[in-house]
């Protein structure tokens, strides 16, 4: 038997990835930014296995089965890694062999909070070390997982550049700036719900593209400006130009999920409540020291400098106190980093 077992991180993005010009190949209709999060806190941890003796292809998600052999895209991510392998004549073992796969997410699954993108970019991962071909530009096949899961393949600052040929060889993830760039910048995710989402990320775009006309204007005229600015304001380390460019990100990627009929309602009175609350901060303390920024899904997750991490927590525990009507369930502190990796 043979067997691999990597963990992968998770990574938020800054300015969002709604809507693909092809479904089946995962091709997006305007370029992403991302920041990847430290695997401490929050990780996909995927073991594959390959032996004679399996009889069919497996998977197991969070300790229940999930369809691995009617995965259309579990099976095209195998598909372009075992042709990588057989093209590199690297096998270790016959392609016929049939393989286990065990993953588990240590935080909400389909919640919001990016667990397709850790999830997909760890199983990418794991089949590449199984079959050698670890050396590979992996995130054109991780992309084909799930588009997001492309930005979880290197750490720091990722820009997914959505490209512009038709077999999608250009659409890859680049790093943008190394963690080490900006050490100090820190991450608070604010769990409101960890309940499975209503519409899934790819269904919810999928809608939106077909009838949101909003859409068409941000990716042809509000990202690609935006994406450029970020890139500035992570040069100069300007954090309240990043700040307001991922708010306004933000804001502007739910007003398209309310633009899509019928609409797909992501947030909720809580996650309105911490808008109101970071606005209300940034304006107490004279200067933007807190950005938002929310999946599809109503959990936050802010960005700020390590040195406001603890006031920002004091605050964030007496305006949305446990026993409160609108409270956080949980909040965890995470520093950005992270490459992806074997498991340690
Ligand atoms: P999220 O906001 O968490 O990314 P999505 O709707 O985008 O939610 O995707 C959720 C789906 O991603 C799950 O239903 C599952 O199919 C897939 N997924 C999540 N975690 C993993 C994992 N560790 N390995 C493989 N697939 C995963
Ligand atoms: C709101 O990558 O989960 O998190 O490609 O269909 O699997 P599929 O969708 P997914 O969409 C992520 C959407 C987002 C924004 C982002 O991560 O850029
Ligand atoms: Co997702």
């Amino acid at each position: 038997m043979f067997i691999e077992t990597c963990i992968a991180p998770v990574n938020i993005a800054l300015i969002k990835y709604w809507g693909k010009r092809d479904e089946e190949l995962i091709l997006p209709i305007n370029d992403s930014l991302s920041v990847t999060l430290s695997t401490d806190e929050m990780c996909a941890k995927t073991t594959a296995a390959a032996a004679s003796s399996f009889k069919r292809h497996i998977m197991w998600l969070n300790g229940e089965e999930v369809p691995f052999e009617q995965n259309p895209r579990a099976m095209r991510c195998l598909k372009e890694i075992q042709q990588l392998a057989l093209a590199k004549e690297q096998l270790k073992f016959p392609i016929e062999w049939k393989l286990h796969i065990v993953s588990r997410n240590n935080f909400p699954t389909a919640a919001g909070l990016a667990s397709s993108a850790a999830g997909y970019a760890c199983l990418v991962y794991a089949l590449a070390h199984l079959y050698g071909v670890q050396k590979e530009e992996l995130t054109a096949i991780a992309r084909q997982g799930s588009g997001s899961a492309c930005r979880s393949l290197y750490g720091g600052f990722v820009r997914w550049h959505m490209g512009k040929s038709n077999d999608g060889t250009d659409s890859i993830a680049l790093p943008v700036a190394p963690c080490e760039h900006w050490q100090d910048l820190h991450v608070l995710i604010l769990v409101v719900n960890d309940a499975r989402k209503k519409t899934s990320s790819t269904k919810g775009m999928q809608l939106a593209v077909e009838t949101s006309d909003l859409i068409k204007y941000r990716a042809q005229y509000c990202v690609p400006q935006r994406t450029a600015a970020i890139v500035d304001a992570i040069k100069k380390h300007d954090f309240a130009k990043l700040a307001e460019i991922t708010m306004r990100d933000s804001n502007q990627f739910h007003a398209i999920a309310l633009d899509t009929y019928p609409p797909c309602v992501y947030m909720n009175d809580v996650s309105h409540a911490i808008v109101e609350f970071v606005h209300a901060f940034n304006k107490a303390v004279g200067e933007v020291k807190l950005a938002y920024t929310f999946d599809a899904g109503p959990n936050a997750c802010l960005y700020l400098l390590e040195r406001d991490v603890s006031i920002v927590l004091a605050a964030i525990k007496n305006s949305f106190p446990n026993d409160a009507e609108q409270s956080v369930e949980y909040v965890k502190g995470i520093p950005i980093a992270c490459d992806i990796g074997e498991n340690n």
